[in-house]
């Protein structure tokens, strides 16, 4: 009943004629999609070239942030309506790098996950622990804290086109990838906490993904977990030949 979703976050990589390169590399090679979804995120200068040549194919678009007001004097933001315009479907939300070296705050996240919404826009909503909070034992209060705040004041209609990304921030770049064992039991706890907040039905419909190292030769234990609904892909997600198989997962 929920359709997994993989997602190539390309972070502040690739070039317009780069971009072109993988995206037809990936068309060439994705074949139908029946059972799942396969969308890329490029920066914000690509996504009019892409944009162009996944129209009319199974993969998808998605941004990397945007700025929670639709116009205005706000030097070098991009708004939801620019990317809806632009043929976006999704929007990566509060990845831990923009809350890291950018500073934004749980109410920043939750304003921008609002504002997504408000546009039609589908939000992937990061959350994720440090490595010293996991050693703390405080992973689990830390990161169901993070989604409770992510998603303050959005009505359970909304909760659809939510979707959320387990990213422990310590296996993000690091090779270093969460046990699917691990994974499975904080998108179990991520899920309780849905069910709290909106019911066990909703919160069975709202995908999960996991991110931090997915590559080619874990996705396949990662995706047969029950509670993981795919994945937001980084550094595997800039070659053809990896994002694919990581999208064909068995
Ligand atoms: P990674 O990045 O796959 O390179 O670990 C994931 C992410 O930051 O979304």
């Amino acid at each position: 009943m929920r359709i997994p979703l993989i997602a190539g976050n390309w972070k502040m990589y690739k070039t317009v004629g780069e971009a072109t390169t993988l995206v037809r590399d990936l068309l060439a090679g994705l074949g139908e999609l029946s059972d799942r979804e396969a969308i890329v995120c490029p920066p914000f200068t690509a996504l009019a070239a892409v944009a162009a040549l996944v129209a009319d194919s199974p993969l998808g678009l998605g941004a990397q942030n945007l700025y929670p007001e639709a116009q205005g004097a706000f030097t070098g933001e991009v708004s939801p309506p620019m990317l809806v315009d632009i043929g976006c479907r999704y929007v990566i939300i509060g990845h831990s790098e923009r809350r890291q070296y950018f500073g934004e705050s749980d109410a920043f996240v939750n304003r921008k996950l609002r504002a997504a919404l408000a546009h039609g826009l589908r939000p992937i909503v990061c959350v994720g622990e440090s490595k010293p909070q996991r050693d703390a034992g405080q992973a689990e209060p830390i990161v169901t804290a993070q989604v409770r705040a992510a998603l303050l004041e959005v009505p359970p209609a909304q909760m659809a086109n939510v979707v959320i990304a387990y990213e422990p921030i310590w296996a993000i770049g690091t090779g270093d990838t969460a046990t699917p064992a691990d994974a499975q039991a904080m998108h179990a706890a991520i899920r309780a906490t849905l069910a709290e907040l909106y019911g066990a039905e909703i919160a069975a419909t709202v995908r999960i993904q996991y991110g931090g190292s997915v590559k080619p030769d874990n996705i396949d234990e990662l995706m047969a977990q029950p509670d993981i609904d795919g994945a937001l892909v980084g550094g595997a997600s800039l070659q053809a030949a990896s994002f694919l198989r990581i999208i064909h997962y068995q």
